[in-house]
């Protein structure tokens, strides 16, 4: 930070692991929390913007319609109570500073090195394999491509006096994991063989969301928009996969 005097600093770094989060709760909340407090402050200390990412998993219950920035959220495991104690803690530690883009279900061109890949990649590669697929039909989400979202980030940090605090930038629209793993193969023209599952977001003792859309209203205020989600994952695609 000395050496480099940034203006704007975005963090990336999370523990996102959501059953290791609930196996190893200290180290969540250290690198979910403490760490975005502390970098929080070190951005405040030297007057540098913080754009830090948060997560769809701050949200839970019984709704049907999508969060807003404002809606209250009601996480429903140690990955998503981390995420929101995040949240508060950089708002808190740099209040003048500080900018928290809540996202969700990502894929891109580099994967996730913890996961193995992206969501995306790894549904093609299951269907060319002519595996069975057995897909979350009850978890509703808004899927979205890291080419927008980063051309949103970067529409975000250019926009006049844009405040500091929560913005949601997701790709527009909505589906289960099971409707986006069949457009999958539908846009490639792959014959998989996808079967809905409906564990009512369970697994073992954790608990996932089963809908966890987020509406990008701040964003939209400000002028900047996500394509729909099936526009977004029809190009990542094609460009990936012609
Ligand atoms: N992927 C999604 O569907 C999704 C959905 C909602 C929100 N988000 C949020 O979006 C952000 C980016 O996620 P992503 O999917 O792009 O994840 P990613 O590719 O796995 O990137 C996370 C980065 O964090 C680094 N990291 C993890 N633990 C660290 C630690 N203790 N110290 C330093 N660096 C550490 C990882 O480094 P290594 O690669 O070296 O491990 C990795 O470069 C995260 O805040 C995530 O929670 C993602």
């Amino acid at each position: 930070m000395a050496r480099h005097r940034p203006e704007l600093v975005v963090n990336c770094a999370a523990f996102h692991n959501v059953p290791q989060c609930e196996e190893r709760p200290e180290e969540a909340f250290r690198v979910n929390c403490t760490a975005v407090r502390d970098l929080a402050l070190i951005c405040a200390e030297a007057g540098a913007r913080l754009f830090t990412f948060s997560t769809d998993y701050v949200f839970g219950g019984e709704r049907r319609t999508p969060w807003g920035e404002d809606d209250l959220p009601r996480p429903l495991q140690i990955y998503g109570i981390s995420r929101l104690a995040g949240e508060h803690a950089a708002l808190a530690a740099a209040p003048g500073h500080a900018v928290i883009i809540r996202t969700c279900g990502l894929y891109g061109q580099s994967g996730t090195r913890a996961k193995g890949g992206n969501f995306v990649d790894g549904r093609v590669a299951d269907a060319r394999a002519g595996k069975t697929i057995e897909m979350a039909c009850e978890q509703v989400v808004a899927p979205t491509s890291t080419d927008d979202l980063s051309r949103a980030v970067f529409a975000l940090a250019a926009a006049p006096a844009l405040a500091p605090g929560i913005y949601h930038l997701v790709n527009e629209g909505q589906c289960s994991w099971y409707e986006l793993t069949l457009a999958i193969a539908e846009i490639l023209g792959l014959p998989a063989r996808v079967l809905p599952v409906d564990r009512q977001g369970r697994s073992g003792t954790m608990r996932r969301p089963l809908y966890s859309v987020l509406a990008n209203h701040k964003a939209r205020r400000l002028g900047i928009t996500l394509a729909p989600w099936r526009d977004a994952l029809e190009r990542y695609l094609r460009r990936r996969y012609a």
